[in-house]
């Protein structure tokens, strides 16, 4: 009766069609391309991402060992062994592989899991450099913090010294966020009201790329950001230019497009070091021209960018705190794109 079920199940396992198979090759192809590139929790270049794609491998080698040791004894007992087993038998493999074998394989797990969890969780050692990151609606506020006190503020770009154990201090005004490069490190939440901490120690230089990965709002998907991995002397250049005041616009445009910016009262959320612009509310644009990216990775940083950005803000980024600015004449919007291209 079994027997005759089995031959049953089987005549109707067709093998694909060659061109569904090309198509399912083509998508593990594609599945694969997505393990690399600078947001990719399995090609690390940080500490904690590596203890974190080591786990991964782990439990995905156990679980394949598993998956096919089931395939396996289900194909056996179907096909290669049908009709009655001994009862002995059969009550030692439930016994065995169903509650013995998976206490001991999960245990195994759990315990080389809070292995992890030492490092993971440790602290940048003392004098180490130290970095607040603010989730905002919706990009992130960037604040060095000198051993002098004298922050050095940027957005939505935060640049590494490469082997250095740098510590995070997170934090939210409003909602729940989390912080999250995937090639560098584990993830953790930015709570309205306290200020987690996250060790970041990159193993290699490069551009990586980080997101929010809490839903936080319309935009949440647009709240990016890029971290930088540099070597210590370039880091070391980059931080103490970070650090100057705005450099004055050269051509006669971009000094329009400062006046504009003074005039039109840019300056009461936004700060540009150099001028009478301190507002703290929008991020810190003393040197937003030179950032990889606007809106949080939202658009390219070209001086057209920042035309659409200012003109459309609302548009780009849904339920952004930042008001449109359409309504001025087209050749203002280019000079206002002009100056800040230019603070670089
Ligand atoms: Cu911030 Cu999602």
């Amino acid at each position: 009766m079994r027997r005759s079920r089995v031959r049953f199940c089987a005549a109707h396992i067709r093998p694909l069609h060659p061109a569904l198979r090309s198509w399912v090759v083509l998508a593990c192809l594609l599945m694969l391309a997505g393990c690399a590139g600078p947001q990719s929790a399995l090609d690390p270049a940080g500490r904690g991402a590596e203890h974190v794609a080591r786990l991964f491998w782990w439990l995905v080698t156990g679980a394949a060992f598993v998956w096919f040791g089931v395939i396996g004894l289900t194909i056996y007992v179907l096909r290669l062994r049908p009709g009655p087993h001994n009862p002995r038998t059969a009550s030692a493999l439930i016994i065995g592989g169903g509650a013995v074998f998976p206490t001991v394989v999960l245990a195994g797990y759990l315990i080389y899991g809070l292995s992890l969890m030492p490092d993971l969780l440790a602290p940048a050692p003392e004098g180490s450099l130290k970095i607040a990151v603010t989730g905002e609606r919706f990009w992130w506020r960037v604040r060095y913090l000198t051993p002098e006190g004298e922050g050095v503020e940027l957005a939505n770009e935060i640049r590494l010294p490469v082997g250095e154990r740098v510590q995070l201090f997170l934090n939210s005004p409003d909602v729940i966020h989390s912080f999250w490069v995937p090639s560098i490190a584990g993830k953790i939440d930015m709570v309205p009201g306290r200020i987690n901490t996250l060790a970041l120690e990159p193993t290699r230089t490069g551009i990586f790329r980080g997101s929010c990965a809490e839903f936080c709002g319309d935009s949440h998907a647009l709240m990016n950001f890029y971290v930088v991995v540099q070597e210590q002397e370039d880091f070391a250049r980059w931080l103490a230019h970070q650090a100057e005041s705005a450099q004055a616009p050269t051509s006669a445009l971009a000094r329009r497009g400062r006046d504009l910016f003074l005039s039109n009262g840019c300056g009461a959320c936004h700060t540009i070091r150099g001028t009478p612009a301190d507002g703290k509310v929008g991020p810190d644009l003393t040197h937003v021209g030179s950032r990889l990216s606007l809106a949080a990775g939202t658009l390219p940083n070209e001086s057209d960018d920042f035309l659409e950005w200012i003109a459309k803000t609302e548009e780009i980024k849904p339920e952004v705190h930042m008001p449109a600015f359409g309504m001025l004449p087209q050749e203002d919007l280019q000079a206002l794109a002009v100056y800040l291209d230019g603070l670089e």
